[in-house]
């Protein structure tokens, strides 16, 4: 029912590459990446530490999914404390999907004065866009499915899963639970 999409080895390196990327564009520049809690908290950690220069890092909780729908509203749950006004904000997602959350946050971000405003996603979903934007450091492109791991969950568990799961098409979020439960025993017992 689910099948790995992406290994962790894979995407420790890719990590690594976009760090050193990012290095490279932002030399000279205010860097201040701000990660989306929960689903950016692994990728955040990974790519803040792959990133060789002063940066700072914040995050910000917002909040689009229920179960493995988006429900088309984004809301501010818990804001990030240090202000962006005249910096260059780098926000991080685990990933690119609707849209929405990214649009949503890059307004927000560029309300208070960034001085810039760019993208990382750790994944790249191939899903209709309802309000695209553009995600300059998009590390994995996937298809339209369901996914979990590396920060991604449903209904809660997964996230701690280190590879990147995907759901089989048209099975409904309480056997895909079910089913995570079922093929990661440990997930059930902690759940
Ligand atoms: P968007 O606002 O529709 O782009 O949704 C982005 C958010 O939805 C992401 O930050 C994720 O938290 C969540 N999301 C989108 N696709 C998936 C998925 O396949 N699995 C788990 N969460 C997802
Ligand atoms: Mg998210």
């Amino acid at each position: 029912m689910w099948t790995k999409l992406i290994a962790a080895e894979g995407m420790a390196e890719r990590v690594r590459r976009a760090g050193r990327q990012i290095a490279e564009d932002y030399v000279g520049r205010d860097l201040h990446l701000v990660g989306l809690l929960q689903g950016a908290m692994y990728f955040l950690a990974d790519l803040a530490r792959a990133i060789p220069a002063p940066i700072e890092v914040a995050t910000m909780r917002v909040k689009s999914y229920a179960g493995m729908e988006s429900s088309g509203r984004v809301e501010l749950v818990a804001d990030c404390e240090a202000g962006v006004a005249g910096r260059d904000v780098l926000i991080v997602d685990d990933i690119y999907d609707s849209g929405r959350t990214l649009s949503f946050v890059g307004e927000l971000m560029r309300s208070r004065g960034a001085r810039s405003v760019e993208f990382a996603c750790l994944l790249v979903k191939d899903a209709p866009r309802v309000e695209p934007v553009e995600v300059k450091y998009g590390l994995f492109a996937i298809p339209n499915v369901f996914v979990v791991g590396a920060g991604l969950d449903l209904g809660g568990l997964g996230r701690n899963l280190p590879d990147v799961w995907a759901l089989e098409a048209g099975v409904p979020a309480e056997e895909g639970l079910a089913g995570l439960r079922r093929q990661f025993p440990a997930l059930a017992e902690r759940a």
